[in-house]
């Protein structure tokens, strides 16, 4: 018997409404009432907000225990689907036959009264199953979607880069060592790399930016998108220790471009996800907060605006308020300066350019100031940043002379050198922090929201 999701059903001019032919439903019980001779059961199988209500009588041959079914459970119903024009919901689903696929019980947490997403947290193998998270989960699918859909349109190609890498290529010292070591064996006291799985030191990566430089040097218009990791020990609420980050390298490409791919990227997205997450976006905006469509669409008619970091110092030095952090040149911007900006100043994103080269990682490209580099940070109100990027390096002199001024080794560094010896080309990418864009689009401020598993602090419960 063929099986319906029940998103399907709530199409437009769908195929099943009111005909003779009987399908089959499956899902997870919402919530049951029932009299002795009637039953309704609200049924979601997560294609779609929406339950679909399954009614059931009496003529039912296991009507008893399908009465008494627990919240939780799951139930294949095979039956028709009956619009009810007068009633609240479109239709109801006029059950033949129900079979339990398999049973709950009544300490199933889930029940009707609502949680905080503290304790929703501590049940991340369940809270798919509510709406919220089934609708930030259903976005988050989408919106990947979207960013596949928007860069290979524009002729990007979809690389792969490795997730174990000898790099760190933000240099930050963040990086997870990867051994094959039993490090549970106590004996164990020094390490000696050379005699490990690679003969060498190697991390999890934090970014697959240097290998997607090699390909854009080869394939023109690159992008990677996949899980980075950082042990950064800041138990922030937008800091994860795995993340997703999409990563696109072009050649021929310098950083006005880069501000212009993301400006459009982000407004592709966002006016994705308003088409396709039309409920789930409605829920959200309806459940936690009411400003949150408004604030997409306000999205699609936005010109960012592109400041330097020395205007932005400017601004923050002339304010009035009082920042936990100094602010003065040199230094870097924290998350309530970013914001400071972004909510108090412009009320919108905005594209912070040209930090000091002291700040930045070693592969930006110098200005001709020689003090700043050619970076671009997109900052977003209620979050921070989102995307960070910039023109990279090309002219072998002054990366090496770079690499050198930080006390990198350049040896670590020659393949990524041999790409400004060989057919050296001005290039650019940005990294956009997956989550962060989920935080945007769903308004939820806590990045353990927006991941279904999240890996943070002393937490990889599941
Ligand atoms: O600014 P970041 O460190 O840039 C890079 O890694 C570059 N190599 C990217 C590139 O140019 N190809 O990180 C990029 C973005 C940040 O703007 C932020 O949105 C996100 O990645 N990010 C994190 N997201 C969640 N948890 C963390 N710990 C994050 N660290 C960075
Ligand atoms: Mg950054």
């Amino acid at each position: 018997m063929e099986r319906v999701e029940i998103s399907k059903l709530y199409r437009k001019n769908n195929l099943y409404e009111n005909k003779t032919n009987e399908i089959t439903v499956c899902g997870w019980v919402r919530s049951l009432r029932c009299s002795k001779k009637i039953g309704f059961i609200d049924l979601n199988d997560g294609s779609c907000i929406s339950s679909l209500q399954v009614v059931f009588k009496d003529k039912l041959k296991n009507f008893e225990e399908i009465s008494h079914i627990g919240v939780g459970a799951c139930i294949s119903v095979l039956g028709v689907l009956v619009s009810t024009p007068l009633a609240a919901q479109l239709f109801e689903f006029h059950a033949t036959s129900i079979s339990i696929k398999g049973a709950s019980t009544s300490d199933y947490p889930l029940q009707k009264k609502k949680h905080s997403l503290e304790y929703m947290r501590t049940i991340a193998h369940l809270r798919a199953r509510t709406n919220t998270f089934s609708s930030i989960f259903r976005i988050r699918s989408s919106a990947s979607y979207a960013i596949h859909k928007f860069l290979q349109e524009d002729d990007f190609n979809y690389i792969h880069t490795p997730i174990i890498t000898g790099n760190d290529a933000e240099g930050a010292g963040e990086a997870f060592s990867v051994t094959s070591f039993d490090l549970k064996n106590e004996k164990l006291k020094k390490f000696d790399f050379s005699k490990d799985f690679f003969g060498k030191h190697v991390m999890l990566t934090v970014s697959g930016q240097l290998q997607a430089e090699c390909m854009a040097t080869a394939l023109s218009k690159v992008y990677t998108f996949a899980p980075t990791f950082r042990a950064e020990n800041s138990n922030t609420q937008r800091h994860a220790a795995e993340f997703w980050m999409l990563e696109p390298e072009i050649a021929f490409a310098n950083l006005n471009d880069i501000i212009n791919l993301a400006s459009r990227l982000i407004k592709y997205i966002v006016k994705h996800v308003l088409n396709f997450c039309e409920k789930d976006l409605e829920f959200l905006n309806k459940t936690y907060d009411e400003k949150l469509l408004i604030r997409l669409e306000n999205i699609l008619q936005t010109d960012f605006d592109v400041i330097t970091y020395t205007q932005a110092i400017n601004i923050l030095e002339d304010s009035e308020n009082n920042f936990e952090y100094e602010v003065s040149w040199g230094k870097d911007l924290q998350s309530e300066h970013e914001r400071y900006l972004t909510e108090k100043i412009f009320k919108k994103p905005i594209f912070v350019i040209d930090y000091p080269k002291n700040i930045k990682a070693f592969y930006m490209r110098q200005n001709d100031d020689e003090k700043t580099v050619a970076a671009m940070d997109m900052l977003f109100p209620g979050i921070g940043e989102m995307i960070g990027g910039s023109q990279r390096e090309e002219r072998l002199d002054l990366l090496l002379k770079r690499i050198k001024e930080l006390n990198l080794k350049k040896e670590d560094y020659w393949w990524y050198l041999e790409l400004r010896k060989y057919g050296t080309v001005e290039h650019s990418g940005f990294g956009l922090g997956f989550e962060r864009l989920l935080m945007f689009l769903t308004s939820f401020s806590n990045i353990r929201d927006v991941m279904p598993f999240p890996r943070t602090v002393k937490n990889a419960e599941f």
